[in-house]
């Protein structure tokens, strides 16, 4: 049978009291949004009359989730950090702040620290010899138009069996393979050598995959490369851009898929370009610019900060 009880004057103060609102000590902030979060859960209980065995089942996965550290991975596959990315854009259109290159998701697997390079870096350790050869190129604008020396490129992909270095469950990778920081040349321009990534998956019977699959989703994600993209007196860009023909650039189960960063690829097989490129064979070429923002206030107001690997 079904009832409800949430309107009950018994089950608001049980809320108010669950989240410590009676009481002077704790972190306002945090009473605030669970008050709220709770509110919602046990409203959505008593209407969707959420049986004890479903509720438990939901408990068994959130532990299974914790223990598999994959909290960060169910996040983009709930849509929540392109929810985040949303509320930024529409937080700039309120400002007036146009964004020629989009935002789009970090997700779970950067890391800092990788090695700095100027104007040029090689990605790869070269043991991947599955890959195509990429040449990767491209400008950082100023909120002005205006080319900008210094800015840092910060830029990490997997190898082509969809494994990230320092995330990689065969151990295989050199620390950084793949990850590098680029400071722009003097005429604001960064290039790299790599070979292109490939699509991957949220790892075969997770806890992630469970609920995607309950849901009728796959969890698998189109071939992409992520950057950071910073300078001075502009905001930091996190972004990413995906490899044009991937069979999934537009069904990514972490919607990270966005107009304007799905890039042309130019391959190449002559003689001469791939001596010009200084690369060993036929490549695929991507010419992309990205374009930064100004501080708003003098701020970058759109920072995230957040627990991130360092090595
Ligand atoms: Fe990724």
């Amino acid at each position: 049978m079904s009832v409800t009880i949430f309107a009950k004057p018994e089950v608001q103060a049980f809320l108010q009291t669950l989240s410590g609102l009676d009481k002077p000590e704790g972190n306002p902030r945090v009473k605030q949004i669970i008050h709220r979060l709770m509110s919602d859960l046990f409203k959505a209980i008593d209407d969707l009359d959420i049986t004890p065995d479903e509720y438990w089942t939901g408990i068994a996965w959130l532990n299974a989730l914790g223990a598999a550290g994959q909290a960060g991975l169910i996040s983009p596959g709930l849509g929540l950090d392109h929810y985040l990315d949303l509320r930024m854009d529409a937080e700039d259109e309120a400002l007036g702040i146009q964004n020629d290159t989009p935002r789009t998701i970090e997700g779970p697997l950067y890391v800092a620290g990788a090695p700095v390079e100027q104007g040029h870096a090689r990605l790869d350790d070269g043991r991947d010899t599955n890959g195509q050869l990429l040449r990767m190129h491209g400008t950082v604008y100023g909120s002005n138009g205006q080319p900008l020396p210094g800015a840092s490129v910060e830029v990490w992909h997997c190898d082509t069996r969809g494994f990230y270095s320092h995330f990689d469950p065969t151990g295989e990778q050199a620390p950084f393979n793949m990850r590098r920081t680029i400071i722009a040349d003097d005429t604001g321009q960064y290039s790299f050598h790599s070979i292109l990534p490939k699509g991957y998956g949220v790892p075969p019977g997770s806890p992630t995959e469970q609920l995607l699959f309950a849901l009728g989703r796959h969890g698998q994600r189109p071939a992409h490369i992520h950057f950071f993209v910073g300078a001075d007196e502009h905001r930091k860009l996190t972004t990413q851009i995906n490899i044009a023909g991937d069979p999934l650039v537009n069904d990514d189960f972490a919607y990270a898929t966005r107009d304007g960063l799905v890039p042309e690829i130019v391959e190449h097989t002559d003689a001469a370009a791939i001596q010009a490129a200084g690369l060993d064979g036929p490549f695929a070429e991507i010419t992309f610019d990205f374009h930064l923002t100004p501080l708003v206030a003098g701020q970058d107001n759109q920072l995230v900060e957040r627990l991130r690997v360092a090595a």
